[in-house]
């Protein structure tokens, strides 16, 4: 090595394997990335064991092939064709060579117009760490590894695989499928192919939007909000760039029964948070822009989405491997405000639909088990002297039962409304009782007991033997009623 070159090349080589990407997807995110900015409609991934025993994946796109100039210059760390570049997803010329060396110790890639007309190149890991390799090959002409079938395209091979960790276990693919499938969701549903081992990658959306599951799937929560951020280009003239918002509802109703392993699996629990899509393609997905507002487990039923275009990076602080954002300062300023606020309302909704849900499975199991056992009870007496009449089904049944809830003028925390054969139960909803028996933090053991001492206390006004009299008859009787519902 030449003395004083800015890059120690042989040590470097060990650093840059190390720059952080979060898993094989997001390594292959990166050529997946490249092929998708060259024009590919498909991209095929293929897993297979080389002869070493260690892994080896091969990328083929059928997209705009390189000329062997720019072959070299991909090779290259920090050689782009578009560096700099803010109209597509690769500007630092580090994706291919980076992406690549972080899971395998050699990559070739092959580059064709006609299938005939095949050029290849490569780097050796071990090969720039010992100083035998110092620059990236001349490319030359070389059959490729495998059918060129399409008019133009590119294959990326990655061989001597030592750090697909997991590879081979069941779950293996299904991460990668996954991580593909959220991140490329948005030229998934543009109409691009990505094969896994000749699967193909469904998208993933976290908003689920294009998303059904027993009928019901997201439904979008007021307008997306729009911040026109200004900067100025590189001839210093001022523009703006857009931030989109957005967010989405989960149908608690519909989705609310599944089993817990289901809600996992299917990216409902645990999946609170913020999608960040740099020119549609998802680059984060957090905890951001939410001011002092903490996660809990009722903002997994919404979702946000805040998409931006690359001549925002900086204000997103992007980094080369693109598996991430640091927002500013200046950028938190402007939307935390915002969307915590949203944050808080959309929230609130969850807790109030969770809670009136509820209440309304309770309401109905309790006021069910009271019109069956209502039979144990003897009638109340008829107003006539006739026998009570038989239902449409010809069968003489006992009370139906059911609770209401409405603001009542009176003091009342309940009031009860018979007809024939039928229960009301009135509940006030502006006595103090409703919020501590249904509320948010309702505690029902202690209101309760409240409740039975307040019926004590009451009963202590009334001193009078008639009055008495009519105290003791209510209080057995509503005993046996009792009885005879928990039976
Ligand atoms: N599959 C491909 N088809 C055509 N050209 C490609 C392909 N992969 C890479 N290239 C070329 O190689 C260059 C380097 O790719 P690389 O991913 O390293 O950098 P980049 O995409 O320019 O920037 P970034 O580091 O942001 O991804 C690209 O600029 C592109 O010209
Ligand atoms: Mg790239």
């Amino acid at each position: 090595m030449r003395r004083g070159t800015i890059i120690a090349t042989r040590t470097f080589i060990d650093a840059i394997r190390d720059a952080g990407y979060r898993g094989p997807g997001a390594a292959l995110a990166e050529l997946v990335d490249n092929a998708f900015e060259a024009g590919a409609t498909t991209v095929r991934i293929d897993f297979a064991a080389g002869e070493d025993g260690l892994p080896v994946v091969t990328v083929a796109d059928n997209g705009y092939r390189m000329t062997p100039d720019v072959l070299r210059i991909a090779l290259q760390f920090g050689g782009s064709s578009r560096f700099g570049s803010r109209s597509g997803t690769g500007r630092y010329g580090m994706g291919l060579p980076a992406g690549s060396v972080s899971q395998a110790q050699r990559v070739d890639v092959f580059t064709w117009t006609r299938p005939r007309d095949v050029v290849w190149s490569y780097l050796d890991v071990d090969a720039i760490r010992t100083g035998e390799m110092d620059a990236v090959p001349l490319p030359r002409r070389k059959a490729a590894p495998m059918t060129c079938g399409t008019p133009s395209g590119t294959v990326v091979v990655w061989s001597r695989c030592d750090r697909l960790h997991g590879y081979g276990s069941r779950s293996f693919l299904r991460g990668i499928a996954a991580t593909l499938g959220r991140v490329f969701r948005e030229h998934v549903w543009a109409g691009r192919t990505i094969l896994l081992n000749g699967e193909r990658v469904v998208a993933v959306d976290p908003l689920f939007r294009n998303v059904a599951f027993h009928d019901a799937g997201a439904a979008p929560y007021g307008p997306s909000l729009e911040f026109p951020l200004g900067l100025a280009d590189s001839a210093g003239v001022h523009c703006a760039s857009m931030v989109f918002v957005s967010f989405h509802e989960l149908p608690i109703g519909a989705w609310q029964s599944f089993t817990n392993a289901e809600k996992r699996v299917r990216g409902i629990s645990k999946g609170a948070g913020v999608s960040v899509l740099r020119a549609g393609r998802e680059i984060d997905y957090g905890w951001f822009f939410m001011g002092e507002k903490r996660k809990e487990n009722y903002d997994d039923w919404w979702r946000c989405e805040v998409r931006f275009e690359p001549e925002l990076d900086e204000f997103f602080g992007v980094t080369h491997t693109k598996q991430g954002v640091h927002p500013t300062p200046q950028l938190n300023a402007i939307l935390t405000p915002h969307i915590e606020r949203v944050a808080h309302e959309l929230n609130r909704r969850v807790r109030e639909t969770f809670l009136a849900t509820r209440v309304g499975m309770i309401e109905s199991l309790a006021t069910g088990l009271a019109a069956r056992k209502d039979r144990l009870i003897e009638p109340p007496p008829q107003r006539s002297e006739s026998a009570p009449e038989p239902r449409a089904s010809g069968v003489v049944g006992g009370l139906t039962y059911r609770i209401e809830r409405r603001k009542l003028p009176q003091a009342d925390f309940f009031v009860p409304a018979c007809a024939r054969d039928e229960v009301r139960l009135i509940i006030n909803e502006q006595h103090v009782f409703h919020r501590a028996a249904y509320g948010d933090e309702c505690e029902p053991l202690r209101t309760m007991e409240l409740v039975l001492l307040a019926a004590a206390r009451a009963e202590a006004r009334f001193r009078r033997r008639g009055e008495r009299d009519i105290l003791t008859r209510y209080r057995e009787h509503w005993s046996r009623v009792l009885a005879a519902f928990l039976a």
